[in-house]
């Protein structure tokens, strides 16, 4: 499974990418405003500083809603590098645009997933990834995971190339049950993938390594 980080915080990209273990970042307008980048030459700057970074694929989500300007931010994102990934939303202008990029053979990543019928549209129209966002299902009450599971089940039913990134990972729970399920790619904080290190017979274990090594010594 591809490890994605979902923020736009450099120092935790560096982090992540430091760790030997990142395999891409994904970015939207909040994460983006969390970290104060703001106007749209900062915005494109950011994306460039994200890019030296990270040895993968970038997603940078457009603004417009309509299909002329999602072509045209798209195709700016995406000459800026080719690890950009263009992260459209889940509207019929947005699959207009996924169908528009996949016969350009520019990457998209269509966000704002919430049922298998709109993966599925997806899928159709060519995008690269599709982002269910599982944690904000779980948030009203609505099982994320299950969704995973159904748009695996479609995906390979039909042989979609079409990769599923599970987005709005909160914890390593998450983490571990996309794994099991078999979604391509999970995307999420730092603070979700840091926490798969942690077992208390780990520390326990190697505190009493050093114990006894220091005892020879
Ligand atoms: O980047 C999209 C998605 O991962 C957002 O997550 O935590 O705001 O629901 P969250």
């Amino acid at each position: 499974m591809k490890f994605f980080i979902d923020t736009a915080n450099l120092e935790q990209i560096k982090e992540a990418q430091d760790m030997g273990i990142l395999d891409g970042v994904t970015t939207n307008p909040s994460l983006m405003a969390k970290e104060g980048i703001t106007g749209q030459e900062n915005i494109m700057n950011h994306y460039r500083a994200i890019c030296e970074i990270v040895d993968g694929d970038v997603s940078a989500e457009v603004i417009s809603t309509d299909f002329e300007g999602m072509v045209k931010e798209g195709e700016a994102l995406a000459a800026m590098n080719p690890k950009i990934v263009v992260k459209i939303p889940m509207i019929a202008e947005g699959v207009k645009a996924i169908k528009y990029f996949s016969n350009k053979g520019i990457k998209t990543n269509c966000t704002l997933i919430f049922s298998a019928g709109q993966a599925l549209l997806a899928a159709k129209a060519g995008a690269t990834y599709v982002s269910p966002f599982i944690g904000r299902l779980d948030d009203i009450s609505t099982n994320g995971l299950q969704l995973i599971e159904q748009i695996r089940l479609i995906f390979d039913n039909y042989g979609y190339n079409t990769e599923i990134l599970a987005a709005s990972v909160r914890h390593a729970m998450h983490i571990i049950e996309c794994a099991e399920i078999g979604a391509d790619v999970m995307t999420g904080p730092l603070s979700a993938i840091k926490a798969l290190l942690n077992h208390p017979l780990t520390d326990k274990g190697l505190a009493q390594f050093l114990a006894d090594h220091a005892k020879g010594n």
